[in-house]
């Protein structure tokens, strides 16, 4: 298993290129399920998770074929089962439910099951299925779902705001028979994203970005074209990257709308943030300053920011309260930090942070996603060699970490067992 070796405390100074939105991408990749043309997206970041979900497509049926950053997807499905070993591998591929349901009138997709970050349950989008007319049994670990003479249009409250949930039931209302109204949906620019692409494709959609999306729906989705937005994760992970070493990277291609909740926390914290019209700059100026958050649904403190944010608290001045709202069980990095010599205390949902001049190196393993990187962040802020195990969650969601951290001053290299 590859591990990452950070000979750190350099502060980074560069340029860095932001790589499409995982997170838009995934969604983006299962529409291409309803359109009876061709979808064509560019920017679809080079990662485990995309790869993931080409693999799934295919299983399906369908022809996808990536060009540099461009994938494009056509054909028609011809075997409606998500199994278990592709779904465990993405928990997003949840997401084939919808267009499944929605084009073919039927989908069997595997129960995600647990996961690092807490139970997540899919009751959410079973109900929006269900709202759409859609007959659902949950058996032998699989959901199986099915509307014979297709989906019919209806009202969807959601209980919690949920991205994966609000994402499906945008896809299945497109080509539901009638209007749908989504309730308390999700405003993350990925929905927006997701929305527009429908939209080219044929779709009739309004209000999304608010927490009322309108659907009417249209008999067939067509041919379209759509470039996926830029990932606001990796350019808020990568402003933090210069926060935390103390060095100035100017970030192209990121939209700083899509990342007001971190840049008015890293402002108050003494990071300056500029915005270059073309790029963002962002500069560590010597000490930070403890701020406290909670994270929240857009366009709150997004969740995948929180162990990064919480890296930085560790060498801060103070104290931070970071609250974690979203899931239940995202403190996976905390045990991690310690061990590097971060003072931080857990009870339920907020971690108490203070802050110490420095940190000392460590081996540390990376839980998930975001918890993988706050550790990189860490230890590439500490004077000595810190390696981090277990990577692969890295390269689920950052394009080119090495390269592009690289470039800007980091000494981090991979190595095998
Ligand atoms: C998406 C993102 C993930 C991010 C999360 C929250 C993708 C591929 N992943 O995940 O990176 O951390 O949004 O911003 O876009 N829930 C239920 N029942 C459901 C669905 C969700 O209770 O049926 C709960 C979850 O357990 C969680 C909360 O709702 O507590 C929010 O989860 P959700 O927004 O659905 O996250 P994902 O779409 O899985």
């Amino acid at each position: 298993m590859d591990r990452l070796r950070i000979d750190g405390g350099v502060p980074l100074t560069g340029d860095i290129t932001i790589s499409g939105a995982k997170n838009a991408a995934l969604p983006l990749m299962a529409a291409g399920l309803v359109t009876d043309g061709t979808l064509t997206l560019g920017n679809v970041p080079h990662l485990v998770d995309t790869a993931s979900m080409e693999v799934l497509l295919r299983n399906h049926g369908m022809d996808v074929i990536r060009d540099g950053e461009t994938v494009s997807i056509g054909g028609t499905v011809t075997n409606f089962d998500a199994p278990y070993d592709l779904v465990r591998k993405m928990r997003a591929s949840i997401l084939v439910l919808g267009p499944l349901l929605a084009r073919y009138g039927q989908a069997r997709v595997s129960l995600p099951g647990g996961c690092a970050i807490g139970t997540r349950p899919v009751d959410l989008h079973i109900r929006a299925m269900q709202a759409f007319g859609a007959i659902v049994e949950l058996a032998d670990g699989y959901i199986q779902a099915r509307a014979p003479s297709g989906l019919t249009g209806g009202r969807v409250v959601f209980p919690m705001v949920s991205v994966g949930a609000t994402e499906n039931a945008l896809i299945a209302a497109s080509l539901a028979k009638g209007e749908s109204e989504i309730v308390n949906a999700a405003r993350e620019p990925e929905i927006i994203d997701l929305a527009e692409c429908l939209i080219a494709m044929g779709a009739k959609i309004s209000g999304h970005g608010t927490d009322t999306i309108m659907v009417e729906g249209v008999d067939r989705l067509g041919d379209a074209t759509h470039q996926v937005i830029p990932d606001r994760i990796e350019a808020g992970t990568f402003a933090m990257a210069a926060a935390i070493t103390g060095g100035e990277l100017t970030l192209h291609k990121a939209r700083p709308r899509h990342l007001d909740a971190l840049f008015d926390v890293l402002k108050s914290a003494g990071v300056s943030v500029t915005d270059n019209g073309d790029a963002i700059q962002v500069s560590g100026n010597g000490q930070v300053t403890s701020t406290d958050i909670t994270t929240d649904p857009f366009p709150g403190f997004p969740t995948d920011l929180q162990a990064q944010f919480m890296a930085l608290m560790c060498l801060a001045e103070g104290s931070s309260r970071i609250s974690e709202t979203v899931f239940e069980n995202r403190f996976m990095h905390v045990p991690e930090l310690v061990r590097m010599g971060a003072d931080i205390q857990v009870d339920g949902g907020v971690a108490m942070v203070r802050g110490r001049p420095s940190l000392t190196p460590a081996p540390v393993m990376a839980t998930d996603l975001r918890a993988s990187v706050s550790l990189v962040l860490a230890a590439l802020a500490t004077k000595g060699t810190s390696e981090v195990s277990r990577i692969y969650h890295l390269d689920r969601g950052y394009s080119d970490l090495e390269t592009k951290l690289g470039s800007c001053g980091a000494r981090m290299e991979r190595v095998g067992d």
